[in-house]
Order: structure tokens, then sequence, then C-alpha cells
């Protein structure tokens, strides 16, 4: 297998992994994130239920590992993420909140996290899934107890937390020109005229490998963000295909893989590729989607796929 890290320096595009800090101790898994992968996301155990499961107890001893591999590996990292309406603990869902109050929490929250990592952590999903489908505001503890400044609250604390991090919107559905996309587009403009600092958003790219990537949508979305100086990221890459599906899907798998690595290689503000897994092995996919998987571009034995061969030959041919 080609080592696809080879190709950073010369495309200055990252491709980014996903992990949970227990898949570490497979030597496969470990060795194929040192070979491919030069940013690091946390799947899961930066989320409030797995770093803060008491009000007065943090749990950093799985993000800590991760941040180890990933030093000495000299790898990036991305902290997801410090806002979402899942994965929360149960005291941070029953507590009679005010704002005030749990505006102190978020800010306490933010503070230790972002504080730990202060310097290691490149990246952050600040804001994870603000808005639903239509593009409204979703209604979630946050919103219904602060509103919707509590976007830019979560921002100015992590700014205060880490003034050298890098702070992203996260969302879904935001590919192209969407609802939720131009919601997305209306944040990121009043969040810049109040001066906030935003460096950039994050589009989860999870796709379904039935369909085709809408690539001229996405190309007037990611060039409108480009215009207001933003960053723009594939976050979450995978496309699930159908257990029953054939070769075929694997090769319509690859097609929209390398799309979006020609996309980030086209774009100037597009420097990160996230997968969200290495190998099919660990993929949340199968357990969220029935009958659904083979979505990343390693598969279960951590061999290539047509889509890990599709992105190793646009990076080779940039
Ligand atoms: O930690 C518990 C463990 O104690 C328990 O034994 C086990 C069995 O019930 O569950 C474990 O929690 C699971 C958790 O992942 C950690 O593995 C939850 O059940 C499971 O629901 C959770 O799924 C995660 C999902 O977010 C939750 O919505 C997936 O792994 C994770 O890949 C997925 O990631 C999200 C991004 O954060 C945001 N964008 C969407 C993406 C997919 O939903």
């Amino acid at each position: 297998l080609p080592h696809l890290r080879q190709y950073e320096a010369d495309t200055r595009v990252l491709l980014g992994a996903a992990l949970e800090s227990k898949h570490l101790e497979d030597a496969q898994f470990a060795s194929s994130l040192q070979q491919h992968f030069g940013q690091l996301s946390f799947e899961n155990e930066l989320k409030w239920e797995s770093v803060h499961p008491e009000p007065d107890r943090f749990d950093f001893s799985g993000p800590d590992k991760i941040v180890e591999f990933a030093q000495a590996n000299q790898m990036e990292l991305r902290g997801h993420t410090l806002v979402w309406h899942i994965q929360n603990p149960e005291w941070l869902l029953d507590a009679q909140w005010t704002r005030d109050s749990l505006l102190l929490a978020l800010e306490q929250h933010i503070h230790s996290v972002v504080g730990r990592y202060k310097g290691k952590i490149k990246y952050w999903d600040v804001v994870n899934e603000a808005f639903d489908d239509q593009g409204g505001y979703r209604d979630t503890i946050w919103y219904q107890v602060i509103g919707p400044d509590y976007i830019s609250k979560a921002f100015q604390y992590a700014h205060a937390a880490d003034p050298e991090a890098l702070l992203f919107y996260n969302d879904y559905s935001t590919e192209g020109m969407s609802p939720k996309a131009n919601a997305v587009y209306r944040l990121v403009n009043e969040l810049l005229d109040q001066g906030v600092p935003i460096h950039g958003v994050g589009t989860q790219a999870h796709f379904d490998g039935r369909y085709p990537l809408s690539r001229g949508p996405m190309a007037k979305n990611i060039e409108r963000f480009r215009e207001l100086g933003l960053t723009f990221h594939f976050t979450e890459v995978d496309v699930r295909i159908a257990d029953s599906a054939g070769v075929s899907a694997l090769d319509k798998q690859a097609e929209i893989y390398q799309e979006l690595i020609e996309f980030a290689l086209h774009y100037d503000n597009i420097d990160v590729m996230t997968m969200w897994g290495v190998s099919d092995k660990y993929s949340w996919i199968p357990s969220w989607f029935k009958g659904q998987g083979r979505a990343l571009i390693l598969d279960e034995n951590f061999q290539s796929k047509p889509a890990f061969d599709a992105i190793a030959e646009q990076l080779d041919s940039f």
C-alpha cells in the first residue's frame, strides 16, 4: 500500500481520521494511522458524556492517549466537539438551568477541555449541528435555555482558552446549497460582523453511496465560504453501501471519494479531508444503518479498496 502521508508536503492537504483510543491497541489500526493520516479527530471521547461525566469530574484518559499518539507521530488534532445536543450526560440534561448558570457551566467546560490541550489541539468543532434540515435553530437545551447566542459565546470561550486554536462550526447536509448550508452561511456572516473568532466550517460529508455528489452546488458553497476567508473542511467522510451490493457499489463509492479529494486539491481553502474512521472494521455505520457498511477507504483487514486507490491516484498525480 502506498503510504498516503507521503503526499502531504506536495499537496498541502491532510487526510484525517476519527478514532476511539481503545483501537490504538490494534497494531494494524495504529500502523494504518501512522501510514495514511496526518490529523486525528476524537470520535466520541471529547463529547460531554465521556469527558465530563459528573459536574465536578472530567475524564481525560482516552483523549490523552490520542494526543500522545498524535504528538509521537507528528499528527495534527481536531477536537470534536464542545457543544452538541447528543451524547450529553444526565447531569447536564436534568438540571434546572438559568441562562446565566448554563453559560457558566459551558464556559467552565470549554475552559477546562480546551485549556488542557492548549497548543496541542489545532482545530476545534466548537459547535456541532445547531441547525435543523430547514435551516432553523434546533430546539436543544442550549437554544432553549440560553438562546441563539450560545453559539457566539462558545466560540468566545474557546478563543479565550486557546487563542491559537482554529475554531470551526460543524454540520451535515451542508456540503451543497441546502437550506441548512444557507443557515450556516448566515451564521458565519453574523459571527464575523460581531468580531467573533471563527476560522472555518466543517461539513461532515456522510454520504449514501447510491447517490452521486451534487458537484455544482458544492462548488458554489465552497466558493462563498472561500470569499469570506473561511477554511472549509470535510470533517467526517464516509460513503455507506448496502451489504447486498456488489463490487460496482465499491467503484461508485470510489468515484465519490475521488471527487471529494479533487475538491480538496482544487480549492486553496480546503486543507483537510477527514474520514469518520480508518477501516470498515470499526466504522459506526453498521450499528446505525442496518444492512449498510463498508463506508471507509480501508476494508476490515486494513487492505485498500477502490476508494483508497482513487485517493492515492489523485494525490500522486497532483
Ligand atoms: O460508551 C458507551 C458504552 O459504555 C456502552 O457499553 C456502549 C453500548 O451501549 O455504548 C457506548 O456508547 C456509544 C458511543 O457511540 C461510544 O461508542 C453509543 O451507544 C453510540 O450511540 C455512540 O455512537 C456514536 C454517535 O456519534 C452518537 O450519535 C458514534 O460512535 C459516532 O461515530 C457518531 O459520531 C457523530 C459525530 O459525533 C457527529 N456527526 C455525526 C456522527 C454520526 O452520528
